[in-house]
């Protein structure tokens, strides 16, 4: 496996404050409508909570989408051939990864992340299953267009965004990732991304409020990481977590709500917080198919063929990369 490219990514001040995570936070807090960024739900503990989630009976995206990736390996192997560079936008999971690479037969794996320990954990994982293939981890931050490799010069690319992430961004958010990872793979590159459909709404919300109480814990958890690395003393017992479909934005909305009138502090500074009052923390959009084809095609995407799970919850798009061109 070869290295990475080991810059350091994260910027922490003398206490060891990841500093974007305390800005964001502290302005996030004084909006109207309060709100924390959904990024930020990731550290160690938040991690391992997703992916308690993904193995819960109401979260059928993970479970979907890996049996497309299971069944379909025949149509990727005609649709994107070998010998194509995998662009991961992720670390890469140890089940939906493997089963892509198979098909296709890459000449090699470059995933891409902002946080360096795991990805360079899982792709020791993924050269161990794959002895023949080279792999280039790159710790990079991919919202923005991405330097890869020499060694993936020459060959074409194939970008790889399963899970629905893409849901996580607003629309003017995720075109703009959309069209950085254009940029990051190049001329005659694809792109094969998952994208979760609109269904009833009594699925979506139980996806996001499950009845072991997973979701509500990650969701918590934020304010757990707040009160550690930001020095808060934000009473977590006294919010509830909420998940709420809002159907004029195609999202689930998360919120943490508060039960009573509240007055706490992060890092030296005092907020309030009134009873029903909440904290704004995850937006995941859900797609229609045309929905999906316009936001590809709004960032230089032209969708090639969309494969669906035998019950239609979720759907994984392939599209390439669309040539310029100076006609309407
Ligand atoms: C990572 N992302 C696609 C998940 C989602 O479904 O939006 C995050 C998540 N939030 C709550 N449950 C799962």
């Amino acid at each position: 496996m070869a290295t990475g490219q080991g810059i350091a990514l994260v910027d922490l001040d003398d206490d060891g404050v990841d500093r974007a995570f305390r800005t964001e936070v502290l302005v996030g807090l004084k909006q109207v409508q309060k709100a924390v960024p959904a990024r930020w739900f990731y550290d160690d503990a938040g991690s391992r909570l997703f992916e308690e989630i993904t193995q819960l009976p109401e979260y059928y995206l993970t479970r979907a989408e890996t049996e497309i990736l299971r069944g379909r390996g025949e149509d990727f192997a005609h649709l994107i051939g070998p010998g194509r560079a995998v662009v991961e936008f992720g670390s890469g999971s140890s089940v939906k990864t493997p089963l892509l690479l198979h098909a296709i037969e890459p000449a090699a794996y470059v995933p891409l992340d902002i946080s360096g320990d795991f990805l360079r954990a899982s792709a020791r994982d993924l050269a161990a299953k794959f002895p023949g293939l080279p792999v280039y981890p790159v710790e990079a931050d991919f919202m923005r267009q991405v330097a890869l490799p020499e060694e993936v010069a020459g060959l074409q690319k194939l970008g790889f965004f399963p899970g629905s992430t893409i849901g996580n961004m607003v629309p003017a958010s995720a075109v703009d990732l959309l069209r950085a990872m254009r940029q990051t793979l190049g001329e005659g590159s694809q792109l094969l991304i998952g994208m979760d459909l609109i269904k009833d709404r009594k699925v979506l919300e139980a996806a996001y409020d499950d009845a072991a109480g997973v979701t509500a814990q990650f969701n918590l958890n934020l304010l757990a990481r707040i009160n550690r690395e930001l020095d808060g003393d934000i009473p977590l017992e006294d919010f509830r977590h909420l998940a709420l479909w809002n159907d004029d934005l195609a999202r689930i909305e998360m919120h943490l709500q508060a039960r009573r009138d509240l007055n706490f502090r992060v890092s030296g500074q005092s907020f309030s917080i009134q009873a029903g009052e909440t904290i704004h923390t995850e937006n995941s959009h859900k797609f229609s198919r045309r929905m999906g084809n316009t936001m590809l095609l709004a960032s230089g995407w032209t969708p090639v063929e969309h494969w669906l799970d035998s019950e239609e919850r979720f759907a994984l798009v392939l599209a390439r990369a669309t040539e310029p061109r100076s006609a309407p």
